[in-house]
């Protein structure tokens, strides 16, 4: 048999595929609300709930965090792929982002300054615990304080179903979805009957998928689609 082969390439940042997350910060309350896309970040304890995030200190997004301690995570979802990708090459100190691709904000659950996006499927409200700075990239590690669901993705019996919230990760410079649901935690060691059931509520997805119910039908927010990024 023929051995597989591989190309040896420098040391370089290539832990794929990343989540894409759009960050909401603001300097205080009388200020507005700026975005930032993010994909150097991380679960990176279970108890207290603590995430990571990586973020250059040339970012307009770095002094407003830093100043406030606080920011709001949203993975993105492929309504969002577009707004995410323009948040991620234009900076707020020249361009109100939540003006040009339409997002609005409510209030994040858990925090006084920073505010969370209306539409996406999940927000992270997010305290600042420390920050590192590791050379590029100053690593801030923030309590996870408050997790606010889209009210649609929890079935009748009250289990909630991300898989169906059309979610994309960022794959080496490409944005790419996660429509298919190849396994679920520990399907590998599953009785056959529970494999069986589990598997048939996951095939629903890529049946119906998360456009089942527009999600402007959803949350009524402008499209995105009409502004030009
Ligand atoms: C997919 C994607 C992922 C990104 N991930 C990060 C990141 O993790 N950390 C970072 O500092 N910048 C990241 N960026 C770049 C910033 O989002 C970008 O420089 C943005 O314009 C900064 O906005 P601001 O100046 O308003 O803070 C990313 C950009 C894209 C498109």
């Amino acid at each position: 048999m023929k051995e597989t082969e591989y190309r040896a390439l420098p040391g370089t940042t290539m832990l794929t595929p990343l989540p894409v997350a759009l960050l909401t910060c603001r300097r205080n309350r009388e200020e507005r609300t700026n975005i930032l896309t993010a994909a150097w970040c991380g679960t990176v304890n279970t108890h207290p709930p603590m995430l990571s995030v990586s973020v250059r200190p040339e970012r307009y997004s770095y002094g407003l965090i830093l100043e406030s301690g606080e920011f709001v995570m949203h993975p993105v979802d492929e309504d969002h792929v577009r707004a995410a990708d323009f948040c991620g090459v234009r900076s707020g100190r020249d361009t109100d982002k939540l003006t040009e691709t339409g997002m609005t904000c409510r209030a994040a659950e858990g925090l006084s300054t920073a505010q969370a996006l209306t539409g996406l499927p999940l927000s992270l409200s997010c305290r600042v615990r420390d920050r590192i700075p590791l050379g590029s990239h100053d690593l801030f590690l923030a309590d996870v304080v408050c997790v606010q669901v889209r009210s649609d993705l929890f079935d009748s019996d009250g289990s909630l179903h991300l898989e169906r919230a059309g979610l994309v990760c960022y794959n080496h410079g490409v944005y790419q979805g996660l429509s298919d649901v190849l396994g679920f935690f520990g399907y590998s060691v599953a009785r056959p009957h529970v494999l069986e059931k589990r598997m048939r509520i996951y095939r629903s997805v890529r049946r119906c998928g998360h456009r089942a119910i527009p999600s402007r039908e959803r949350t009524r927010e402008p499209h995105p689609g009409n502004h030009p990024y």
